[in-house]
């Protein structure tokens, strides 16, 4: 019997896709440099990012996108707010901050937001969405970009909530820094499996 059309095509998908989710790795921030995804390629990261497990169908995530081209008066407004909320903090450390986030060609912000839902705890809503910030990151490197999920004070900081007008419920959960990765991309050591898996 003849395979399904297609069936010899997905053998081959698979196994690409076995060999991508085995090298992905994260370059540094720094280390991304244009070109970035063209709006077509954001299209479908974001698309492949919002296909993950979501108890109870809630989409409790949502995407915020930053061009690089259009960034620069959220970077300024973030460096005010560091330095407002870190008055001790110097020269350097706000140069540190402005350059994370001016310099990779783009940044997507991953939002999470939980609802009351008497099926759906809250950690299930905000592991869906630690699930689509991964998917941003596989998708990324499937389309042969690197890509960086960070967080850091801008995360965490309450100025944050206005700046990118997160409702009440909502929460950054990463900046997810994308574009081409400049050289090799260092492939740290991963755990034992050994130590991390046990069978009952
Ligand atoms: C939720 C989350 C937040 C992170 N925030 C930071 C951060 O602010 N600064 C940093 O240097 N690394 C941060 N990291 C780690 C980077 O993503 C790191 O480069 C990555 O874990 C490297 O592993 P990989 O090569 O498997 O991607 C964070 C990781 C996660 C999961």
């Amino acid at each position: 019997m003849l395979p399904l059309p297609g069936f010899f095509e997905t053998g081959i998908q698979m196994s690409n896709a076995l060999e991508l989710l085995k090298t992905r790795a994260s370059p540094k921030a720094a280390d991304l440099v244009p070109p970035g995804p063209n709006e077509a390629q954001l299209n479908e990261i974001l698309t492949i990012a919002a296909r993950v497990p979501d108890h109870g169908k809630m989409v409790p995530w949502r995407f915020i996108v930053h061009p690089h081209e259009t960034r620069a008066p959220l970077v300024e407004k973030l460096i005010a707010n560091f330095r407002a909320g870190k008055p001790n903090a110097n020269d350097a450390e706000a140069e540190k901050q402005r350059l994370r986030f001016t310099n990779s060609p783009l940044i997507v912000t991953v939002v999470s937001k939980t609802s009351p839902n008497p099926k759906v705890p809250d950690i299930e809503q905000l592991l869906s969405a630690g699930a689509a910030s991964m998917n941003l990151l596989n998708a990324a490197h499937a389309l042969g970009f690197g890509a960086n999920w960070l967080t850091g004070w801008a995360a965490f900081d309450k100025s944050s909530k206005e700046l990118f007008g997160l409702a009440d419920n909502e929460q950054i959960v990463g900046f997810i820094h994308i574009g081409t990765a400049k050289g090799e991309v260092f492939q740290r050591p991963r755990p034992d499996l050994s130590q991390i898996v046990s069978k009952r």
